[in-house]
């Protein structure tokens, strides 16, 4: 916590849509699961002896609560007050969890935040965010979510990042400077997707097991798969209430394999808007972050695509969890007065 006089407090916070992620200026991070929920009733409230819950303590108190996951399919829902304060006290625990108390003030400090969020959340919604930033810090750049990663690996010239997430698949060309409409795609086809169809496949195999998406999802990133299968995927469910061992293999690789083709679509699409002398060099610096992006044999999938148009590079980030919130706050350090938009309470 800092306690000194007029020092600004910088702040990056990555707004995904299963995790969010924070990192300040003061060395504090740390990782919410992306869930608000308001106790239901007089009861529930007694129960609970609070207001309002947030992350993991709001999912394993979900049946007291009205529960929301404001940034779902990447988007703040628009006329949804409730999502919109939803967003805000997301906003607001994150903020108290590195210090920060009331009215963006420690003391006397300052708060500078950047937030990452999905592209189409950008282009859509900026206002509901700027709304629910009201009051709680001094000054805000709201930036995508793949940019703030291409920031925090200093990959700024001609690189591309795929973020692929649990609601959407955010794209980002970087140019060597702040990346515009052009430069970016959003697809809503990304981590939940790949589960409600694994969920799907699971049912159609085995219509007397019993899976709910919150198993399905777990299978999915034990095993998670596209191409040659690296190794069997078993896992045990109940069949008629009877603990039975299941192998999935073929329904994780069809789900996941539901990613491939868009997100090749979309990656050649933005290829071929490079200017042509700079092409080579964006193909031979592709990023794959979020946690979609630890898909195995995703990174040669698309390499092997890019073989059609002279052949690149995909790499992965092994540990994806704050490189887009330190890439926010490698941002919040360096931007100048100018860039800065000034919240008033
Ligand atoms: N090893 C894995 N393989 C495949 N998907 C994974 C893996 N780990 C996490 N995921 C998926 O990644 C998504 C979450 O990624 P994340 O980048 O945290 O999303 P967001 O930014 O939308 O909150 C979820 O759909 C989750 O199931
Ligand atoms: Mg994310």
């Amino acid at each position: 916590m800092l306690n000194d006089n007029s020092e600004l407090l910088h702040v990056g916070i990555d707004l995904g849509t299963s995790r969010s992620a924070i990192s300040g200026s003061n060395g504090e991070r740390f990782l919410v699961d992306s869930f608000v929920g308001w106790p239901v009733d007089m009861v529930a409230r007694k129960v609970l002896k609070r207001s309002v819950l947030i992350g993991h303590e709001a999912v394993a108190n979900r049946t007291m609560l009205d529960l929301h996951r404001p940034l779902e399919r990447g988007l703040l829902k628009e006329g949804s007050e409730k999502d919109v304060e939803a967003v805000r006290e997301l906003l607001k625990h994150l903020l108290g969890l590195v210090g920060v108390t009331n009215n963006g003030r420690i003391g006397t400090n300052r708060v500078r935040a950047v937030v990452g969020v999905p592209a189409a959340a950008l282009r859509t919604n900026k206002q509901y965010l700027r709304n629910a930033m009201k009051g709680i810090v001094d000054s805000l750049m709201i930036v995508s979510e793949p940019f703030a990663v291409a920031y925090g690996l200093n990959a700024l010239l001609h690189t591309m990042i795929i973020d692929i997430g649990a609601g959407t698949t955010d794209f980002c060309v970087m140019k060597g400077r702040y990346p515009t409409e052009e430069d970016q795609r959003t697809l809503t086809i990304a981590g939940d997707s790949v589960d409600s169809q694994l969920l799907k496949l699971m049912e159609e195999r085995f219509p007397q097991a019993n899976v709910t998406v919150f198993m399905v999802r777990e299978w999915k990133e034990k095993f998670s798969y596209v191409g040659k299968p690296p190794l069997r995927a078993s896992v045990t469910a109940p069949v008629k209430g009877v603990p039975t061992e299941l192998d999935i293999t073929n329904e994780v690789r069809s789900a996941c394999e539901t990613l491939v083709g868009p997100v090749i679509e979309t990656m050649l699409d933005l290829l071929a808007r490079v200017e042509p002398e700079f092409q080579e060099r964006v193909r031979n610096n592709i990023i794959l972050s979020g946690g979609g992006g630890l898909i195995r044999g995703l990174p040669q999938a698309l390499e092997d695509a890019l073989k059609q148009v002279g052949g690149g590079k995909v790499t992965y980030m092994q540990d994806p969890v704050f490189v887009g919130s330190d890439g926010g706050l490698a941002l919040a350090m360096d931007a100048p007065d100018g860039d800065w938009e000034r919240l008033s309470a």
